[in-house]
C-alpha cells in the first residue's frame, strides 16, 4: 500500500503530473481526441493504446483520421481536410509514426502537422526507466525544442548550379515564446533550472537573438536557475553525466538532435514520449520513432513510446488519475521483466505486452 502511494508520487514527478491546474474545458466528461494511427507499426501500437485506455476506463473517445499528403489549391501541400477539421474541434491529437520521404516528394507530414496547428513547443521528458538498464542511471531531464522555425523553416533555394542556400530563420517572437514556455514548464513541474542551448559564438545574430530572449525571459523567473551552454559542450557533458541537466531549451534542429541523444540515454525512441504544444490548449502527442516497416503487421512492435505520449496527453488534459494508473501499469510491467517485447529484451508480442498492462490496470483498481 505505502509502496503504491510512493510509486504514484514518484510517477507524478516523472512525467510532469504536478503542473498548472487543468484547463476547464477538459475537466469533465468524455473528451474527443483525434487519433492519427500513422504508417508501418502505427496502427498496431495505436490499437494497443486504445485497449489500455479502455482497461483504464479513461473518458476518451477517439476520432480516427488518416494523414496522407495531399495537394491543395495552388499546389500547396496540406493535411487532409477531415483530419484538420477533427483537430480543429478536438484540439488534442495522438499520433503514431508517419513516414517521411528523403529529399524528394511531399514534405514531412509530421512537420506539416506542427506548422498547421502552430505547435511551437516540442517537449520530450527523458527519465530513466526502472528495470530497463542502460549505461546511465537517474536521468531526469526535459528537452524543450522550438518547433516552428530555425533550420526547419524549409526555405531553401539554389543560388547557382552547385550552390544551395538554406535559411535558418530565427525570430524574436518565436524565441521569446519558447523561452517563456520553458520557464513556465520548469515552474509548473517543480524543476529547478533551465539551460539555453546555443552556438551564439558562431551564429552570432540568429542564436544571439535566441539567447538574448532567453536571458530576458529568465529575468522574470528568478525562482528558476538559468544557465546557457554551447550545444557541443552540452553533448560532451550530457554523455559524461546527464544528471547535471534539468530543463533544456533550444532552437529547432539542435532540439531534434539533442532530444534523440537524450532518448538514447534512457533506452531509445521506443520508450521516449513527446508532445507538441500550441496555444489555447491545442496539442499533438506522438511517438517519435520510425514506422519500422520491417516488422509492421507482425505484432512485434513496442507501444511504450506512444503509450507514454498518451499519458502526457492525459496530464495535459488534466486527467492525472488516469495518467498515473496507466503509467504505473506500464512501468511495473517493464520493471518485472516477465512480459516484454523483443526490443525491450523479451519474447512477447505487442498484444501480450498490451494485455499485461491492461491486467495490471485492473489490479490497481
Ligand atoms: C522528430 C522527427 C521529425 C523531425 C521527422 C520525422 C520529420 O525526427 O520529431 O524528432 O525531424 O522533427
Ligand atoms: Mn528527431
Amino acid at each position: 500500500m505505502a509502496g503504491n502511494v510512493w510509486r504514484s508520487m514518484l510517477s507524478q514527478v516523472v512525467l510532469g503530473a504536478v503542473r498548472r491546474p487543468a484547463l476547464p474545458s477538459f475537466a469533465r466528461g468524455m473528451q474527443t481526441v483525434t487519433l492519427i494511427p500513422g504508417d508501418g507499426i502505427g496502427p498496431e501500437i495505436s490499437t494497443a493504446v486504445i485497449k489500455i485506455f479502455e482497461a483504464a476506463k479513461a473518458p476518451i473517445s477517439w476520432e480516427e483520421r488518416n494523414v496522407t499528403a495531399i495537394k491543395g489549391p495552388g499546389g500547396r501541400w496540406m493535411i487532409p481536410p477531415d483530419a484538420k477539421e477533427s483537430m480543429d474541434k478536438s484540439k488534442i491529437g495522438l499520433k503514431g509514426p508517419l513516414k517521411t520521404p528523403i529529399a524528394a516528394g511531399h514534405p514531412s507530414m509530421n512537420l506539416l502537422l506542427r506548422k498547421t496547428f502552430d505547435l511551437y513547443a516540442n517537449v520530450r521528458p527523458c527519465v530513466s526507466i526502472e528495470g530497463y538498464k542502460t549505461p546511465y542511471a537517474d536521468v531526469d531531464l526535459v528537452t524543450i525544442r522550438e518547433n516552428t522555425e530555425g533550420e526547419y523553416s524549409g526555405i531553401e533555394h539554389m543560388i547557382v548550379d552547385g550552390v544551395v542556400q538554406s535559411i535558418k530563420l530565427i525570430t524574436e517572437n518565436a524565441s521569446r515564446r519558447i523561452a517563456e514556455y520553458a520557464f513556465e514548464y520548469a515552474r509548473n513541474n517543480q524543476r529547478n533550472s533551465v539551460t539555453a542551448v546555443h552556438k551564439a559564438n558562431i551564429m552570432r545574430m540568429s542564436d544571439g537573438l535566441f539567447l538574448r530572449k532567453c536571458r530576458e525571459v529568465a529575468e522574470n523567473y528568478k525562482d528558476i536557475k538559468f544557465t546557457e551552454m554551447y550545444l557541443d559542450t552540452v553533448c560532451l557533458n550530457m554523455v559524461q553525466d546527464p544528471t547535471q541537466f534539468d530543463v533544456l531549451v533550444m532552437p529547432n534542429l539542435y532540439g531534434d538532435i539533442l532530444s534523440d541523444l537524450c532518448a538514447g540515454l534512457i533506452g531509445g525512441l521506443g520508450v521516449t514520449p513527446s508532445g507538441n504544444i500550441g496555444t489555447n490548449g491545442v496539442a499533438i502527442f506522438e511517438s517519435v520513432h520510425g514506422t519500422a516497416p520491417d516488422i509492421a503487421g507482425m505484432d512485434l512492435a513496442n507501444p511504450t513510446a506512444l503509450l507514454l505520449s498518451a499519458v502526457m496527453m492525459l496530464r495535459h488534459m488534466g486527467m492525472h488519475d488516469y495518467a498515473n494508473k496507466i503509467q504505473t501499469a506500464c512501468f511495473d510491467t517493464i520493471r518485472d521483466k516477465k512480459v516484454l517485447t523483443k526490443d525491450l529484451g523479451g519474447n512477447s508480442k505487442c498484444s501480450e505486452f498490451t494485455a499485461e498492462i491492461c491486467r495490471r490496470i485492473q489490479d490497481l483498481d
